[in-house]
């Protein structure tokens, strides 16, 4: 497994491979790998020749400087996890081999179709922003057949899916599942962060969510949200940004359950904030 820390010696092997006439899989990850993470290789591993999974942590998709300076890091036990689950290569550039000055001062524009005005994209202004700037920039890089995400960050597939078809990359987004903990709490970086009495607390997000699933034939949607909403207010320790029940499309909130309904979640413990959701039909 080769590790490569900047894009000249990226495109190098990326352009041998092509030569090659192989396949390459893609898995983007900002590092602190997890379970989660590890699904996502194995399978892009099981679905093409080579794959390359990179490694930054992407500073214009953080609105909050604490949550950047915190996030965690650790590329040797990512690569020693990387090797095992067959990963080919590494790309862990630095910042300024990603980003010229002024993309790193400037919001880099994109018109989401109203897809970034809800949920993550209301409460972290500019946060897609960050996203798709990298994605896309790792995208032209790679140059893969296929790109694994996973579906804890909901509204960050969709807006991926927009992307990639509104950039015009011909690149099939692979949605994998969420992987969660023994205890219900969706794998997450983050999860590090938390202390072991606040990992227990966290696990109920998940608990609230499955209760929900059993309450759709006699709830409305908006009746469905202010229940999780109470439920979460009575969990000391826990205190909700938001939950909303959206199209799984359109991500707008669905006022019933006629079309495919997803209930989105982001909720505080302690000082990190976890986000989940749970499909309703
Ligand atoms: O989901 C993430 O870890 C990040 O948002 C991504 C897709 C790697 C872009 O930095």
């Amino acid at each position: 497994m080769l590790i490569v820390r900047n894009v000249a010696q990226l495109q190098s092997e990326i352009s041998k491979v092509k030569d090659n006439g192989q396949t390459i899989g893609f898995v983007p990850t900002m590092g602190a790998l997890h379970a989660g993470h590890i699904g996502l290789v194995e399978r892009s591993v099981a679905e093409n020749d080579y794959n390359v999974v990179s490694i930054f942590v992407n500073p214009t998709q953080f609105n909050n400087a604490s949550d950047l300076e915190k996030y965690p890091r650790n590329l040797e036990a990512d690569a020693l996890l990387l090797e095992k689950a067959g990963c080919d290569l590494i790309f862990a550039p630095s910042i300024d081999d990603m980003y010229s000055e002024s993309e790193q001062n400037n919001r880099f524009e994109f018109d989401f179709e109203g897809l970034d005005t809800v949920m993550e994209g209301k409460f972290r202004p500019g946060h897609f922003n960050g996203v798709v700037q990298i994605v896309s920039k790792l995208f032209t890089l790679v140059q893969p057949h296929k790109s694994y995400f996973g579906e804890k960050d909901f509204q960050q597939l969709a807006i991926i899916h927009l992307m990639t078809q509104k950039l015009g990359f011909d690149i099939e987004i692979i949605d994998c599942p969420i992987v969660r903990e023994a205890s219900g709490l969706a794998m997450s970086s983050r999860n590090e962060r938390l202390t072991v009495a606040q990992r227990e607390l966290a696990a109920s997000i998940s608990s609230v969510l499955f209760e929900s699933i059993k309450l759709t034939n006699n709830m409305l949607p908006a009746e469905l949200t202010s229940w999780v909403e109470n439920k979460i207010a009575q969990i000391e320790g826990l205190k909700l940004e938001y939950f909303e029940i959206v199209d799984a499309k359109t991500l707008q909130t669905a006022n019933n359950w006629n079309s495919a309904t997803v209930g989105c979640i982001a909720v505080f413990c302690g000082e990190v904030r976890l986000i989940d959701n749970i499909r309703y039909n």
